[in-house]
């Protein structure tokens, strides 16, 4: 593996689809091992801009506009940020060699609308799922639920993440503002829902799965330790590493992440999204790329999931050992404002062993994600503790 020099002609060049603040940090990683890094996002300034050598604002689901750029700037590796893409283009570029896509065309395709995935991971892999159907109308929704899923059930746009446009229903009453909410509510509206029956877990997790190159140059998958999290109308508030989990949960739970990441392929780190109950394991959904939740790996590992993202993509060795227990707390915007300040920043940092990140987005709304605390503590209770404190001490204004 070699390295170039950044802004010459034999540099390094990754591209980043989705700029947020996951690809931020993977952008930090790049950069810290001296690669040129092209920060690509959809409004101008995202927080992935702000760090990246070039910055562009497009529509990446236009493949003019994707391949233009792709041509224009000639990265030798592309790494998807969101689902947003076309995927299509991003396939034709691979086939005619201009780049290689992170971790495989097929990942990101299938990985883009729940479907896919789905489909992938229950009915060709075998791996055990909530029971599921898809519904293209109110009619086949309320059949579904009718046929066997039953109550209480889950309703998601096929194509959505951080819970946008889902529910969850306990009664036939509810179903059409499920289906009109699912039906408005997905990044490309393709009126297609999933609806899934509620599995009733003790406590889920991430796994992240790291697929990079072993001392022998072969691909070997390694895993970090268990991520605890708690969701809140489907968006992430509060995470810990590591979770505690029986011998057999824990088996369980890497044979599934093995299973789908294997199928997927290539290189990088995978976040597998996981249901447990006692020794019982669910595969929900897999992120190809850092997940929300693997934010608390910046406090807990050596290697953050994006240092081990940035080296497992360019073919480098991976150390994926946990440092110490610490959890993480979302830091929400608070208001709707293109001028929001944080106030008490300060007494945030001085909770022991806390840290922040804010993310610097240029707009704020109510409940957007604008930072992140960590904390670490002798156990995850004391970090957890620490983390919320810490969160709750940063007061976002309007000034
Ligand atoms: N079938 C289910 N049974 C029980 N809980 C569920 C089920 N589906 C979803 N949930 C709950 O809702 C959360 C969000 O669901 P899911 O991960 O499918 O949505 P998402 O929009 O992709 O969210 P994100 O992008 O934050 O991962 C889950 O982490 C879990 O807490
Ligand atoms: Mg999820």
């Amino acid at each position: 593996m070699q390295i170039g020099t950044p802004l010459s002609p034999n540099a390094t060049r990754v591209m980043l689809l989705g700029s947020g603040e996951l690809g931020k940090e993977v952008i930090i990683a790049l950069q810290r091992l001296g690669v040129e890094v092209i920060a690509v996002d959809r409004y101008q300034n995202a927080p992935g801009h702000q760090v990246a050598h070039r910055a562009h604002v497009i529509d990446m689901t236009d493949d003019q506009a994707l391949r233009d750029l792709i041509v224009q700037e000639q990265p030798h590796l592309i790494v998807p940020e969101i689902e947003a893409l076309n995927t299509k283009t991003l396939a034709d570029i691979e086939a005619s060699g201009l780049a290689t896509v992170i971790p495989t065309v097929k990942a990101v395709q299938l990985t883009m609308n729940r479907e896919g995935i789905r489909r992938l991971a229950a009915e060709e892999l075998e791996l055990p799922t909530s029971p599921y159907a898809f519904a293209s109308s109110e009619a086949e929704l309320q059949a579904a639920i009718d046929a066997g899923i039953g109550y209480p059930c889950f309703i998601k746009p096929t194509m959505s993440s951080s819970g946008k446009g889902q529910s969850r229903i306990t009664q036939t009453s509810e179903v059409k503002t499920a289906w009109d909410y699912a039906a408005t509510g997905g990044r490309v509206n393709q009126g297609v829902v999933i609806v899934e029956g509620q599995i009733d877990f003790d406590y889920e997790i991430t796994l992240l799965t790291v697929r990079a190159r072993n001392a022998q140059g072969e691909i070997a998958t390694y895993f970090c330790e268990p991520i605890g999290h708690v969701q809140e109308k489907g968006d992430y508030v509060e995470s810990w590493q590591p979770q505690a989990m029986t011998v057999k949960a824990l088996e369980e739970s890497k044979r599934i992440a093995k299973a789908v990441t294997d199928s997927l392929g290539g290189l990088g780190l995978f976040g597998v999204e996981l249901f447990i109950k006692g020794d019982q394991v669910w595969f929900s959904e897999v992120s190809p790329r850092p997940h929300d939740t693997g934010m608390v790996t910046m406090a807990s590992q050596r290697f953050s999931e994006f240092d081990l993202h940035a080296r497992a993509i360019l073919g480098l060795p991976v150390d994926v050992s946990l440092r110490e227990a610490a959890a993480s707390a979302v830091i929400y915007g608070g208001h709707a404002s293109k001028q929001l300040a944080f106030d008490g920043v300060n007494e945030a940092l001085a909770v022991p062993n806390a840290d922040i990140r804010l993310f610097g987005k240029p707009e704020s709304f109510v409940k957007r994600r604008m930072g992140v605390a960590l904390a670490t503590g002798k156990d995850i209770a004391e970090a957890r503790a620490r983390a919320k404190l810490a969160a709750s001490l940063v007061k976002p204004k309007v000034v």
